[in-house]
Formats: C-alpha cells, structure tokens, sequence
C-alpha cells in the first residue's frame, strides 16, 4: 500500500528538524561583546585581545580591576592591540591558530587576553605570548559554561612535560614551553610560530546538558577578524602529537 504524500512531509520534517537540532547552530549572538546562552553544537564567539600587559589593567600596572576588552574604559582601540574573533562550536574541541606571517604578537605587547559577554562579561588573566626574547606558541583555554552562559574563562597549563628535553625549548616559570624568539621565521629564524591554542568546554549548556569536548580539530580560519586568521599548521601540530 503506497503512503499518502502528506506522511511523506511529515516524516521527512522530523527527520530534518531532528537533523537541526542535533547539528545546528542556534545561537543567533555573533558578537563577542554580547550576551548569549549557548546549548550543545552552537556557535559561541569570544575575542582575543593582544596587548601589553598594563593595557589589560584600567589603570596601569598597579590596578587590580580586570576590565573586559569590550569595555571601552579599556581604550583598547588606542592602545597598540590586536583583536581575533573566534566562533568555534560548543563542547567541541578546536584549535584555533594564528598564522604568524600576519601576525607578530611580541610587535603588540605580548600579551593576550580571551574574553566574551556584556552584561555578563567574563575575561582570562592575561598570558605571556611573546617578547624580543622568547615565544609560547601552545595555549590550552577553558571556556566553562553553567546552563549556557558563560562563567570564566582561563588557561589551563599543564607544565613544561610536553617540552621538557627538547633542545629547542625553553620552560618559562614552570609553566610555559617557549622558544627563542629569535629562531621563529618572522624574526629571521627557520621556525613557525603561529600560535595555536586549543579550547575545551566544561560546564553545562542551557539545557543543562554536560559540557565534555576533548577532540576536535578545525579549521576556524573564517571566524577571525582584523586580518589574522587562524589555520592549522604542520609545524603546530607536532607539538600537539600526543593529541593526534
Ligand atoms: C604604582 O605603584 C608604584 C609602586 O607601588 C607607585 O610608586 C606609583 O605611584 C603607583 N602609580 C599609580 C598611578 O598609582
Ligand atoms: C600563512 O599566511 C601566509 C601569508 O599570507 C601564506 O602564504 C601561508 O600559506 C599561510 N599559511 C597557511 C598554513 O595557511
Ligand atoms: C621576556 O620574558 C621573559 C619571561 O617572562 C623574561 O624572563 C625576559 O626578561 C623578557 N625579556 C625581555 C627582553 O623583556
């Protein structure tokens, strides 16, 4: 017995709708600098903003106040900064890279700071990238969630075990594998250091669902802005073997 078409469109709405709820992008907030609540498989923008360190204070280096780059009293548009905008999916793991012929991070300030939100702002501390002396090209950043807005931010370090006895690297403050600046192709040296920075998800979404990624690798390269733009790249990656 042949099914009315009328079952036909119902079934293949289900099956659409289905499709979009597990794989769409509902969020509607593309700016970093708004708030939003996410679920699982949005789309979540937030910024990096590099700077010197002082920038990131209100008032110089003596404040304690932690203002968000999209604070204008921040003024960060008249300081000597760079801002990239990432939309990586929520609870997937990326990550994100800039490619460092564009970009010299030691050239502004060598500092960069993740943020994202409004009202609810939310900002990491501000971590060392790079001076004329030595540059961290690997960051880990946790982005943690409860139903679906964003609580913090911040960098996850796990020590100089990824680089510890390899000649090439430097362990800065127990923290930070970095190389001498002066070995990377944009300061006459033979290596690349795009900075590539890896996110997780923790936290639960708007739903209340867990917040769990670990692996996913994607290109983002059309999500940032102001020129850098974000790639994978091999050299990268063999810092990042254990994760591959
Ligand atoms: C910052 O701190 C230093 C040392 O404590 C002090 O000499 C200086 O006056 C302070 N600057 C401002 C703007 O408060
Ligand atoms: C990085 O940027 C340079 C200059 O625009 C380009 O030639 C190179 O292919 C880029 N690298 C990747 C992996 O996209
Ligand atoms: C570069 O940064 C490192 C680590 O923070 C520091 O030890 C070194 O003195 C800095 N070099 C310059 C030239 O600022």
């Amino acid at each position: 017995m042949a099914v009315p078409a009328t079952t036909w469109t119902a079934i293949f709405i289900i099956a659409t709708t289905l499709r979009l709820i597990e794989c769409g992008d509902n969020n509607r907030v593309y700016s970093p600098c708004s708030d939003t609540k996410v679920a699982r498989s949005d789309g979540f923008s937030f910024g990096i903003a590099f700077a010197s360190r002082d920038v990131f204070l209100r008032n110089g280096a003596n404040s304690t106040s932690q203002l968000s780059p999209c604070d204008t009293r921040l003024s960060l548009s008249t300081a000597n900064s760079q801002i990239a905008v990432f939309r990586p999916k929520v609870d997937e793991i990326s990550l994100l890279s800039v490619n460092s012929s564009s970009f010299a991070p030691d050239n502004y300030g060598g500092y960069m700071v993740a943020f994202a939100g409004h009202k609810y702002a939310a900002r990491s501390t501000a971590a060392f990238v790079a001076n004329s002396t030595y540059t961290v090209t690997s960051f880990t950043l946790v982005l943690e969630f409860t139903k679906g807005r964003l609580q913090h931010l911040y960098w996850k370090r796990d020590g100089c075990a990824k680089c510890s006895g390899s000649s090439g690297f430097v362990c800065l403050n127990n923290q930070d594998c970095a190389i001498k600046t002066n070995s990377c192709k944009t300061h006459g040296g033979t290596v690349d250091c795009s900075l590539g920075i890896q996110l997780a998800f923790s936290g639960t979404d708007k739903h209340l669902s867990v917040l769990n990624s670990w692996y996913e690798v994607q290109n983002l390269g059309q999500y940032s802005l102001y020129g850098l733009y974000s790639n994978l790249k091999d050299s990268l990656t063999s810092q990042y073997n254990k994760f591959f």
